[in-house]
């Protein structure tokens, strides 16, 4: 889009804010005060605290040689007090290395405590004229919606091209305007929520609402990957039952019956058959790994290794044999009838994989 600054400029002039407290001056201080107090703050809660801190703080020299305490004190209640230790920290910065007198370009700027590439592009912008771009919140949101960026605006590779295509809309001139017109065009049109595109001059060059995509553009930030455990549970067969064990209330499957999960330290199947027989007095025959299965809880992904162990010695331990400390928890469960009990899932899974006929037949 060739003339989108111009076109920016002209709705700016007409539509844009005009009237805010910092505006207009060509003074770094206090445009930079008020771009580190709208960070995360609205502009109706910034304008009181700008004029109590201006007014006690008039220059860069006065703020530096405030105590830090009376700095927080006069940011207390804006939040994110980061900014306030970080302005103090960059007053002292300007008075103890660039003698008193504030940075004079963007770069420069951005290397002070506090103050980001894009921070830094809106001060010099704002009081020197300089012709940088930013790339703010709203500033990615507006051109990921009119030009139809893809992908995350917070991702690496997604944010390294926004930068460019911010760098390539810039005017020639009257950067301090074009960079508040960013600002209010996100602000007052290109929300985040229920734009209002009927008045924006973009409309009909806008990818996102040409293509009825406002609500997606820009993408949100991708779900972490969820988290996988494994674990390993004990199918003990005996004469067509299968030895369940009601789960805790708390926790996953609370109050479910499921199979009993083996600890990790037995690591191999023949371990394992001695660890049921000492866990639950019952005598199994070696252990015999199943295919394991997967299981989607909310906040993470359980394998499981069914591990089969058939009851060697008849007559089968009945539950009141069982090892006492485990005894009210567990059962048998004949698989005939289990369609009937409260399994989870994927243990109702295993259990219809085994319940092939030739395995539980004539014992
Ligand atoms: N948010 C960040 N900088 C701003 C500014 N200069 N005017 C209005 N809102 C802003």
């Amino acid at each position: 889009m060739k003339d989108f600054a111009r076109r920016l400029l002209d709705w700016q002039r007409e539509h844009g804010r005009h009237q805010l407290p910092w505006q207009g001056g060509t003074d770094p201080y206090p445009i930079w005060l008020s771009e580190i107090m709208l960070q995360q703050t609205q502009v109706d809660t910034v304008i009181p605290y700008y004029q109590r801190f201006l007014a006690r703080f008039p220059d860069v020299g006065a703020l530096a040689a405030a105590p830090v305490e009376d700095v927080m004190a006069l940011w207390s209640g804006l939040g994110y007090y980061a900014r306030a230790r970080n302005l103090h920290r960059a007053a002292q910065v300007i008075v103890a290395e660039h003698g008193g007198r504030f940075p004079a370009s963007a770069a420069a700027i951005a290397t002070l405590p506090g103050i980001g590439r894009s921070t830094a592009a809106a001060i010099a912008a704002f009081a020197f004229g300089e012709r940088a771009a930013i790339l703010d919140g709203n500033v990615k949101r507006v051109l990921c919606r009119i030009f139809g960026i893809e992908g995350f605006p917070g991702d690496r590779k997604v944010e390294t091209r926004l930068w460019a295509l911010a760098e390539s809309l810039l005017p020639a001139q009257e950067l301090g305007r074009y960079v508040q017109a960013q600002m209010d065009l996100g602000a007052t049109l290109c929300m985040r929520g229920r734009p209002a595109c009927v008045r924006c001059p973009f409309a009909a060059d806008c990818v996102a609402h040409r293509t009825g995509r406002i609500a997606e553009l820009p993408a949100p930030r991708p779900r972490k990957a969820v988290p996988r455990r494994s674990a390993r549970y004990a199918v003990i067969i005996h004469d067509g039952a299968v030895l369940l064990e009601r789960r805790p209330p708390a926790g996953i499957w609370g109050g479910l019956l499921a199979l009993p999960e083996i600890p990790a330290s037995p690591a191999d199947p023949a371990e394992a058959a001695h660890w049921a027989r000492e866990r639950f007095g019952l005598h199994v025959s070696a252990a015999q790994p199943l295919a394991p299965l997967t299981h989607a809880f909310t906040h993470f992904v359980l394998e499981l290794q069914p591990v089969l162990m058939q009851v060697a010695q008849a007559p089968a331990m009945p539950a009141a044999r069982l090892h006492a400390a485990d005894a009210e928890a567990l059962l048998w469960q004949p698989l005939a009838t289990r369609a009937d009990a409260a399994l989870p899932a994927p243990v109702r899974r295993i259990l219809d994989a085994l319940a092939a006929p030739d395995l539980f037949a004539a014992r």
